[in-house]
C-alpha cells in the first residue's frame, strides 16, 4: 500500500503545489459540488474579528492559492498580512489575486517549522488545510506559537479522518483504483480527531473546537473526474486526463448524482 502522497514532501513541493492549476481545478471542483456547510473563509473571518485588535499583524500560514487570505485581507482590514507559503509560484498567485488590496501583504516563501519570523510579531495567525502535510504538526504549531504575542489568536483548521469516504468506495467500485479503500486518509497526521491535543501539545491554549458538517453533490461525470483526477489520493492509471476518467465514470457508474461529506473542523486558541 502506497504512503501518503499529503506527507511526501516531493510530492508536495512537486505536482501538489509547483503551479496553482492543480489546487485550482480541485478546490473548484469541490466548491460548486458543495451543498452545505458554513464557508470556511467566512467562518475563519468571525471567529478572528472579535479577538483582533485595531491595526493587527495577522499570518496566514500555508496560503495556498489565497482563498483564505483574500477574504481576511476584505473582511479584518489588518495593517499587515502575511501570507506564509512553501511554494514561491503559489504566493505570486495569491499577490496576483490581492491586487490593491494587497498593498499591505507581503509575501514570504519558508517552511511553517522554521519561520523567518520575529517572537510575538502577529497578532493572530490562521493555518487552514496545511498542517496536514507535516508528520509533525505539533512542531510547526509550537513556531506558529513562537510568531504569536502573547494573548494573541490562532486558528487552526482541517479535516475529519473519514472525509469522502464515499468516494473511496465509489472509485473502488468502479476499478478505478482496487484499493482505494484502503488507502491512507490525506488529514492521518491531523485531523478532526486530534486537533486539540496537537494545538495544545504545541503550547495554545484552546479556547474551543468547532466541527462543521459539509456535503457535496457532483452534478455528473465529468465533475466528479475534476475532483477525483486532481485529488493526490487515488492511483487512477488512464489516458485521457480529466476527460479519459469521465468517460470511464460514464461506463461504469450509476446514473448521477454523486454524493459526499466532510468534516471541516477549527481550533480557536490563543498563546499563553
Ligand atoms: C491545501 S493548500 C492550503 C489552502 C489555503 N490555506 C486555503 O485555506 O485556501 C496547502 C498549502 O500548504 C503548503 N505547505 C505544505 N507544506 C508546507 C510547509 N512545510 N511549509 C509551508 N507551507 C506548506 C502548500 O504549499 C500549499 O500551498
Amino acid at each position: 500500500m502506497s504512503a501518503n502522497p499529503f506527507l511526501d514532501p516531493g510530492r508536495v513541493r512537486g505536482d501538489l503545489y509547483r503551479s496553482a492549476d492543480r489546487l485550482a481545478h480541485r478546490t473548484r471542483a469541490l466548491h460548486e459540488a458543495k451543498i452545505s456547510g458554513c464557508d470556511v473563509a467566512d467562518t475563519i473571518a468571525d471567529l478572528l474579528a472579535a479577538r483582533l485588535p485595531a491595526g493587527a499583524t495577522v499570518l496566514d500560514v500555508g496560503c495556498g492559492r489565497g482563498s483564505t487570505t483574500l477574504h481576511l485581507a476584505a473582511r479584518l482590514r489588518p495593517r499587515q498580512l502575511i501570507a506564509v507559503d512553501a511554494s514561491r509560484s503559489l504566493l505570486g498567485t495569491v499577490l496576483t489575486r490581492l491586487g490593491r488590496a494587497g498593498d499591505n501583504a507581503s509575501a514570504v516563501c519558508a517552511d511553517f517549522h522554521r519561520l523567518p519570523l520575529p517572537i510575538g510579531a502577529a497578532d493572530a495567525a490562521i493555518a487552514a488545510f496545511c498542517l496536514y502535510h507535516s508528520a509533525q504538526p505539533a512542531v510547526a504549531v509550537a513556531e506558529i506559537a513562537r510568531c504569536l504575542r502573547p494573548g494573541a489568536t490562532a486558528v487552526l483548521v482541517t479535516k475529519s479522518l473519514d472525509s469522502y469516504r464515499e468516494l473511496d468506495q465509489l472509485v473502488q467500485a468502479t476499478g478505478l483504483d482496487p484499493y482505494a479503500t484502503e488507502r491512507p486518509s490525506l488529514y492521518q497526521s491531523f485531523h478532526s480527531g486530534n486537533l486539540y491535543d496537537i494545538a495544545a501539545d504545541g503550547g495554545l491554549t484552546v479556547l474551543d473546537v468547532i466541527h462543521d458538517e459539509h456535503s457535496f453533490r457532483f452534478a455528473d461525470a465529468l465533475h466528479l473526474a475534476r475532483y477525483l483526477a486532481t485529488t493526490p489520493k487515488y492511483q487512477i492509471h488512464l489516458s485521457g486526463g480529466i476527460a479519459g476518467v469521465a468517460e470511464a465514470l460514464r461506463q461504469r457508474l450509476p446514473a448521477p448524482p454523486y454524493t459526499t461529506r466532510s468534516t471541516v473542523s477549527y481550533a480557536v486558541a490563543v498563546r499563553p
